[in-house]
């Protein structure tokens, strides 16, 4: 009864606008509670999703958030000349949406950073085969305590989807097979990650760098001969990167009860979003990613001209490169969608440039690639009609609505190296304001 009275009141008083997408947006959410798109505070561990055998804590979100950044485990370069000069975050660059501000990530092998890491290239003293580079775009961490299974295919993760796919693991990608631990997708690929990525994890370097009083703060459960070690290292990240929320963007702020966060524009976009656009069939959730994994026919990144890639690339096959099901073949995740604007690349191949295009690509709903049969295609990508103004508003939402405008409070003051980050080669450390 008084639940009815306070929703009575409210309806009176606030914008009809408020009250139809609260209508509309509770017939979608479980159990009709709208609690269910919000995200939490990063310091409300609690309430954040946490990994198997990996519960969140302080002192591994600290740890984690200084390794992300540490340039100096960057040891295991091809070549001398890119010791210690890279990170995670030369891939997932927190200004850039925790994505690379450019087409491609590029680690190991390459200089620059520019503004964004947009004018991050190959160096000359490495070649297009040493380099660390993957076929398709870097995805974000925001929001990525959601992702169950990560990786654009989903690779990783023992759970969730990837129940039923354990005659692959180890097989169609050898890194998979630590699935078999019985992991979640965050903390059993960041153990591959830091091998792929070339980080040296070692008791004496970590010694040498500061860290073992952290290690021994986040871990002092664990055996002394694990705790400085690559799974160690795995689970801090993980934790670490289960805390970034874009907790502060306009839309979250709404849905927690301030009518005011969002302007008209984003809330009439929101409105398409989630009625004529059709976008949370797909996009749902709060981080807005689904969980699921549907072709809608865009290119790959060799398409663009990606570096370390081509046709051939078992990226290119989305989801079908690791399970080998027919059904599978070209479905990529629903990627999230917060913070998008600061890394002008969208889809796994990265070819589009705008959101405006991207909202246009799903309006025409008119696969791009050739090379996807067209009954692979989502039954959910389709041409939508919508007008010129549904999309001018839904632009709005996504690119400004779901911005959190203060990610920099996810980034160390400095790393105990005292490296610059997230690059450390010295065309970045100019770049970077580092000396
Ligand atoms: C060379 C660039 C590069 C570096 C360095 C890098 N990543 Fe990534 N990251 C990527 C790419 C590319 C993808 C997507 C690859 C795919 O799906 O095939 C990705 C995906 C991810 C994902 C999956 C997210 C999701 O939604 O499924 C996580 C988590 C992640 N990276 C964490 C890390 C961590 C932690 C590090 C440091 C150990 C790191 N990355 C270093 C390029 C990089
Ligand atoms: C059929 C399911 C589906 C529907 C419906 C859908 N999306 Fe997506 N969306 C995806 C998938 C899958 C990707 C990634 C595709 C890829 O890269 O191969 C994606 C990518 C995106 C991206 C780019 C994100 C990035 O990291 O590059 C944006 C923006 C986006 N969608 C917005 C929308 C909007 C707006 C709508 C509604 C008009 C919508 N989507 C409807 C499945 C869907």
């Amino acid at each position: 009864m008084f639940v009815l009275l306070v929703a009575c009141v409210n309806e009176q008083t606030a914008d009809p606008l408020d009250v139809t997408l609260r209508r509309t947006m509770a017939r979608l959410a479980p159990e009709q509670d709208l609690a269910n798109f919000q995200v939490p505070h990063h310091a409300n561990l609690k309430d954040i999703p946490a990994g198997i055998g990996n519960p969140l804590t302080p002192e591994k979100v600290e740890l984690g958030k200084m390794l992300f950044f540490e340039t100096a485990l960057g040891i295991d370069a091809v070549n001398p000349s890119g010791m210690q000069t890279f990170s995670c975050s030369s891939c997932h660059v927190p200004a850039a949406g925790f994505m690379p501000g450019a087409s491609q990530g590029i680690a190991d092998g390459a200089e620059g950073f520019g503004l964004n890491g947009e004018a991050r290239r190959m160096r000359t003293d490495y070649n297009e085969n040493q380099i660390d580079a993957q076929g398709a775009r870097p995805l974000s961490m925001i929001g990525v305590a959601y992702v169950q299974n990560s990786m654009w295919a989903g690779r990783f993760g023992a759970r969730f989807n990837n129940v039923g796919t354990e005659a692959v693991w180890g097989v169609s990608d050898p890194a998979t097979e630590i699935n078999f631990s019985g992991l979640d997708g965050l903390e059993a690929q960041n153990i591959e990650g830091t091998i792929a990525h070339r980080l040296r994890v070692s008791e004496t370097l970590l010694d040498d760098l500061g860290y073992r009083e952290m290690f021994d703060a986040a871990f002092y459960d664990w055996p002394v001969n694990a705790r400085y070690g690559r799974e160690a290292m795995s689970f801090a990240l993980s934790a670490y990167i289960r805390t970034l929320m874009p907790y502060e963007a306009p839309y979250q702020a709404w849905l927690r009860g301030n009518d005011d966060a969002m302007t008209e524009q984003m809330k009439r976009g929101a409105m398409v979003f989630f009625s004529d656009g059709g976008c949370y069939r797909c996009h749902s959730g709060p981080a807005l990613n689904g969980n699921t994994f549907q072709a809608v026919g865009v290119n790959d990144l060799c398409d663009v001209g990606g570096l370390a890639t081509g046709l051939n690339d078992e990226r290119n096959l989305g989801r079908g490169g690791f399970t080998r099901r027919p059904e599978d073949m070209y479905a990529f995740k629903v990627p999230q969608l917060y913070n998008l604007k600061d890394s002008p690349f969208y889809f796994h191949g990265s070819s589009h440039h705008s959101i405006r295009d991207v909202v246009e690509y799903f309006n025409a709903g008119t696969p791009e690639n050739p090379r996807v049969p067209q009954e692979r295609i989502s039954p959910f990508f389709h041409p939508l009609s919508l007008t010129e103004r549904q999309m001018d508003d839904l632009t709005e939402f996504i690119t400004h609505g779901l911005f959190d405008p203060n990610l920099q409070r996810y980034v160390p003051e400095s790393v105990l190296s005292g490296n610059c980050f997230p690059n450390n080669d010295p065309v970045s450390q100019v770049d970077l304001g580092c000396n």
